[in-house]
C-alpha cells in the first residue's frame, strides 16, 4: 500500500482561479431507469440533463439559477441499461443573467470502453438573487466564449 504523507499533499485548496465552466456527472442505467424496451427513458435522461445544466451555471455563477428553457434536445442513439451514462453541461453563453448552457450525453460501455454521444440539447439557466430576482453574472471569459 502506498503511503500519503503530509509532504506529498502540499495544500487541500484546488479552488480553481477561473470560474468553471463546466461539470461532468456520471451514472449507470439501471432498470427503474428504463423503458419498455431496456433503454434509457427520455424522462430520466432530460432530469439528468435538466441537473447537468444547473450545476454548470450555478458553479459558474455562484448564484442560485432556475431553468428558463430547454431548448431543442436530440436523442440520436439509445442508451441500454447496464451502460456507464456521462452528462457533460457547458456553459457556451452569457448575457445579463442568463447562461446557456449545452448538454451531452455520452454512453460509455463499461466491458470495451466504446464511448457515444447519444443525445445532446441546450438549456437557459437564470441566476437569481436573494430576492429572487435575475442578477447579473460575470461575462464568459474571452477564451471561453471563442471557443
Ligand atoms: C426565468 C424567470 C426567473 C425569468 O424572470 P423574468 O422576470 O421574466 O426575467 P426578465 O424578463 O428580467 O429576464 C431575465 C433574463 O431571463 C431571460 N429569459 C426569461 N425567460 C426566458 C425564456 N423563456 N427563455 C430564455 N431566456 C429567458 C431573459 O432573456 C433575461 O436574460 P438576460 O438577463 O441575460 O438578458 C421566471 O420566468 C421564472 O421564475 N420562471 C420559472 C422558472 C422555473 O420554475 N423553472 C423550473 C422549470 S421546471
Amino acid at each position: 500500500m502506498t503511503e500519503i504523507s503530509s509532504d506529498t499533499v502540499e495544500s487541500t485548496d484546488i479552488t480553481p482561479a477561473i470560474a468553471p465552466t463546466e461539470v461532468r456527472m456520471a451514472e449507470i442505467v439501471f432498470p427503474n431507469h428504463t423503458n419498455h424496451m431496456g433503454t434509457l427513458f427520455g424522462g430520466q435522461a432530460l432530469a439528468w440533463m435538466d441537473k447537468a445544466a444547473f450545476l454548470a451555471a450555478a458553479r459558474y455563477s455562484r448564484h442560485t439559477v432556475v431553468t428558463a428553457r430547454s431548448d431543442q434536445v436530440d436523442f440520436k442513439l439509445p442508451i441500454r441499461q447496464g451502460q456507464m451514462v456521462e452528462t457533460i453541461g457547458r456553459v457556451v453563453e452569457v448575457g445579463r443573467s442568463s447562461i446557456r448552457v449545452e448538454v451531452e450525453l455520452v454512453a460509455e460501455d463499461l466491458a470495451t470502453g466504446e464511448r457515444k454521444l447519444c443525445t445532446r440539447g441546450h438549456f437557459v439557466m437564470i441566476a437569481l438573487g436573494p430576492d429572487g430576482k435575475p442578477t447579473p453574472v460575470q461575462p464568459l471569459p474571452f477564451a471561453v466564449a471563442s471557443a
